[in-house]
């Protein structure tokens, strides 16, 4: 099919990239020309494994098309989707300019038929304000179906999600535009589940909401691991290991971050307001979760009294692992609370130290490896489980910091590892490990020894 997607960003660009691999005709859709002068030429502008390769494997056979043009997009398009941002207002509220731009837009490029398909995360009702916008505005001719069709994608394992999802929710009014869709993911042998449009924009709202909830509750029981001497990861285990419950997404560490479940959470709470119900269960959530991102510079008061002139390395800065983004990262608000603390930061991560230059300057140092970031340091804060950080030697942690201990916000290591080596170790819900450091006149031999390697990007 002729397939038009608006918006490269994130669901965008996997979205129609991925279509082009079922073989469809796809052409991409962004007002930012610098990025699709960059996808034209076979560059990703996100981090995303697998997505590039793809990427150039449909713009060499001609299946995949970038533009900057309406009329280009949209003339022969039999279905387009709908992917663009729906940022978080100060309120908490959605704002749905781009979206409603687009909706404006669409009608007066239309040259027949065609179904226009919502991937992005919008709230209940909003669907209908489309189809409205659009009837108004569109060619008396042609006919135009709205349908609500959300993304359940990750960050960082999206391509692999779009080809393996759980399921398929499509929202529609009309049988056929939801017969239409439902055979472009055929191929996938993904279960569709078939709906009204007002539930579908729900099940995306409720399925972020709930594993959020999942988050923060598990949180609060190793909080309360950590009161009374159990081990979280055995909790998990014997939890997770109901079927009611299911293993997934009990991992305990400094909360959730990124842009979906921080805003999704936050608009649904504004929306339950909205219709006179207040979503307690859903605020405490929220609560729980920032009083988590803040937990390691807590932690790390405790236990060395004062954080003033105390140089911590930050080991991960992206919201979580295998992508660059920084949105609502427990880093973020790790930086801020320690440098009210007065301590000085040096950072580590994989991927992010770019964007993060670009949203933090200078306040910060970056480093360019692990052992760079812990050099000197009086404590390391884990704030993303990236593989670099999971797989380090522990042995660098005695090696280059000035002393070596070590908060884990992400519980990277087992503690039997751990007891093995000179690591104060404090992780989350699980015991703690103090040890003795070794003295200063030690430590400043070691530090003769290191080849300074901190980089400072700027
Ligand atoms: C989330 C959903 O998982 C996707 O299904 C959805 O499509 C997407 O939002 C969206 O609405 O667009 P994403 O934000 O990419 O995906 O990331 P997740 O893998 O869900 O992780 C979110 C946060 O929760 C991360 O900060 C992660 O570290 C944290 N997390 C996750 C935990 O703290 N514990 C867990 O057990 C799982």
């Amino acid at each position: 099919m002729n397939i038009a997607v608006t918006g490269a960003g994130y669901v965008g660009l996997v979205t129609g990239v991925c279509l082009a691999e079922l073989g469809h005709e796809v052409i991409c859709i962004d007002v930012n020309e610098e990025k699709i002068e960059m996808l034209k030429r076979g560059r990703s502008p996100i981090y995303e494994p697998g997505l590039e390769p793809l990427l150039e494997k449909h713009l060499d056979n001609g299946r995949l098309h970038f533009t900057i043009s309406p009329d280009t997009a949209y003339r022969k398009a039999e279905i387009i989707y709908i992917a663009v941002g729906t940022p978080q207002k100060h309120d908490g509220t959605v704002n749905l300019d781009f979206i409603m731009k687009a909706a404006e837009t669409i009608p007066q490029y239309i040259k027949r038929d065609c179904i226009i398909c919502t991937k992005s995360t919008v709230p209940v009702g909003t669907n209908d304000k489309i189809q409205r916008l659009i009837h108004e505005r569109k060619p008396p001719d042609v006919r135009i179906d709205v349908v609500s069709n959300p993304e359940f994608l990750r960050e960082g394992c999206a391509m692999t999600d779009f080809f393996n999802g759980d399921r398929i929710v499509i929202g529609a009014s009309s049988t056929e535009a939801a017969s239409t869709i439902e055979s472009i993911y055929l191929p996938l042998g993904i279960p569709c589940i078939k709906t009204d449009i007002k539930s579908a924009e729900m099940i995306k709202y409720a399925s972020n909401a709930f594993l959020a909830t999942k988050i923060s509750f598990i949180n609060e029981i190793a909080a309360i691991c950590e009161k009374i001497g159990a081990n979280i990861e055995e909790v998990t285990k014997g939890i997770g290991s109901d079927k009611r419950i299911g293993p997934h997404f009990l991992q305990s560490g400094i909360g959730y971050g990124g842009s979906c479940f921080p805003k999704d959470t936050q608009a649904l709470v504004q929306l339950a307001g909205n219709v006179q119900h207040p979503f307690d269960l859903l605020q405490a959530v929220i609560q729980v979760n920032n009083r988590q991102q803040s937990l390691p510079v807590r932690k790390a008061k405790e236990l060395l009294s004062s954080l003033k002139g105390k140089k911590i390395a930050l080991l991960g800065l992206s919201f979580k692992p295998n992508t660059d983004d920084i949105r609502e990262a427990a880093s973020l608000t790790i930086i801020h609370e320690l440098q009210k603390e007065g301590a000085a930061v040096t950072a580590f991560d994989p991927a992010a130290l770019p964007n993060t230059l670009q949203h933090l300057g200078n306040s910060i140092q970056y480093a360019v490896t692990i052992e760079s970031a812990l050099q000197n340091a009086d404590a390391a804060i884990i704030a993303t489980e990236w593989n670099e950080i999971k797989h380090a030697s522990l042995d660098i942690y005695e090696k280059y910091m000035r002393t070596a201990i070590v908060i884990d916000g992400r519980n990277c290591y087992s503690l039997k590892d751990i007891q093995n080596h000179n690591i104060t170790y404090i992780s989350i819900g699980r015991p703690p490990i103090i040890k003795k450091h070794a003295d200063q006149a030690s430590l400043n031999a070691k530090e003769k020894t290191y080849d300074e390697t901190t980089a400072h990007l700027l």
